[in-house]
């Protein structure tokens, strides 16, 4: 499997869950008929506002990501482009969208800067996204359970990110700023491969195989939603 392929598995096994769809509709209020999304993956969020009429348009850095995305929702319409350096003409969006983004990002300050540039006055702009920190999932070794978040969340260029949406937005100009966390609960083996991106093969991640095979599994993650206005 390629790194791509494995960041699509455990993108899509996340999207399945009910609760992250429910997550996804919130993100789609008051985006307008034109909505950049940006950092798009495997495009789902694209595909699903598309079908609603609206013209959705998906920004990916990686071509690999892109071609899937085309694949899944040839209705919609994709293309490869950094976060910092969209192609868009300046006002030409009334919606932004960053699901999983910034923490990726070397300098997620400019894609901000960057959604505001693409945004038309009183368009909206909504960064979704966890604290990489913030994963709470039981465990018989938590002093282990913690090292391996941290570890991991240590490994992305901005893993606390999230914690900073709000001030991002008004750092660049954006009003009506609101938060909101919808926090996904795990108790099954659905949660494994996620499990296993953090930790990696070995005992940890075969404690944790038990504990879903015993009904004993529970991990939860805060998901942050920001949305910001751009002025007019
Ligand atoms: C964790 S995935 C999230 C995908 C999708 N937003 C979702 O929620 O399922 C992050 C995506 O951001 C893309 N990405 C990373 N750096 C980027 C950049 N500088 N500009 C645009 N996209 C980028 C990656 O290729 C990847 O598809």
């Amino acid at each position: 499997m390629t790194i791509m392929s494995t960041l699509l598995t455990l993108l899509d096994a996340f999207d399945n869950l009910p609760q992250a769809r429910d997550l996804r509709e919130t993100t789609y209020r008051a985006l307008g008929d034109a909505v950049v999304d940006v950092g798009c993956g495997g495009g789902r969020a694209v595909g699903e506002l598309a079908a609603r009429g609206v013209r959705a348009i998906g920004v990916d850095l990686n071509p690999a990501m892109i071609q899937a995305a085309a694949d899944r929702w040839p209705a919609a319409e994709f293309h490869v482009a950094d976060a910092t350096a969209l192609p868009l003409d300046d006002g030409s969006v009334t919606g932004y969208r960053a699901d999983k983004l910034l923490h990726a990002l070397p300098e997620p300050e400019r894609a901000v800067a960057e959604a505001r540039r693409v945004l038309a006055a009183h368009g909206r702009a909504v960064l979704i996204g966890q604290d990489w920190d913030t994963w709470v999932i039981d465990s018989d070794n938590p002093e282990l359970t913690r090292a391996l978040v941290h570890a991991r969340a240590d490994r992305m260029p901005h893993p606390r990110i999230a914690r900073r949406y709000r001030n991002l937005l008004l750092d660049n100009g954006f009003t009506d700023v609101t938060v909101e966390v919808h926090t996904i609960v795990w108790t099954d083996a659905s949660c494994l491969p996620t499990l296993a991106d953090i930790a990696g093969e070995g005992a940890w991640l075969d404690a944790q195989a038990a504990r879903a095979r015993d009904d004993r599994l529970f991990a939860a993650l805060p998901i942050f939603v920001a949305s910001g206005t751009r002025a007019g």
